[in-house]
């Protein structure tokens, strides 16, 4: 298990759309272990591969937010929505690639979705609250989509303009 580093805006490898696993493989599970440790770190609640770099279609997931509480890891491979409500929720989200940013989301307010878990089982879930919010910000990880995808167009510019402005600035020689 190790911490690997996490990519940020504006890194293309955000756009890119994860492809499915095969199998749960001991690969996997150590791919999941990495990420597990690398959000715990940051720290965070959610992370899909593709944050550290692996553009395959795993998402790691603790909605655990008090240090003295015990983990609860979730795991979910090829994770995808099989419904969901019409009825809508608002979420002020953030993202451990885009730090610092908040901003409020509207999503719908339940989902249902299956996947496999680390046993490489086939599983559906109904999701609400913080868990539908959480997995549907990562799935759309998978898909190449940001939450500041999902707010307005100038809010979005203004984002990507700052973080540009200070990955250039990272590069400029001292
Ligand atoms: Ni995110």
């Amino acid at each position: 298990m190790a911490v690997r580093p996490l990519i940020y805006l504006p890194d293309p490898l955000l756009k890119r759309v994860s492809l499915p696993v095969d199998a749960v493989t001991d690969d996997i599970r150590a791919l999941m272990d990495d990420m597990l440790d690398t959000m715990y770190a940051a720290p965070g609640i959610g992370l899909a591969a593709i944050q550290i770099g692996v553009a395959k279609r795993v998402v790691v997931m603790d909605l655990v937010k008090d240090e003295d509480k015990p983990h609860e890891p979730q795991y979910f491979v090829n994770p995808e929505i099989i419904a969901a409500s019409e009825e809508t929720a608002d979420y002020e989200e953030g993202c451990l690639s885009i730090p610092e940013v908040f901003e409020n989301v509207t999503r719908p307010k339940t989902v249902r979705i299956r996947y496999l878990d680390r046993d490489g089982e086939l599983k559906e879930e109904d999701c609400e609250g913080l868990m539908a919010t959480c997995i549907q910000h990562e799935i759309d990880h998978l898909n190449g989509v940001l939450f500041i995808d999902r707010i307005s167009r100038l809010k979005r510019d203004r984002v990507v303009k700052k973080f540009t402005k200070a990955m250039k600035a990272s590069r400029e020689p001292v």
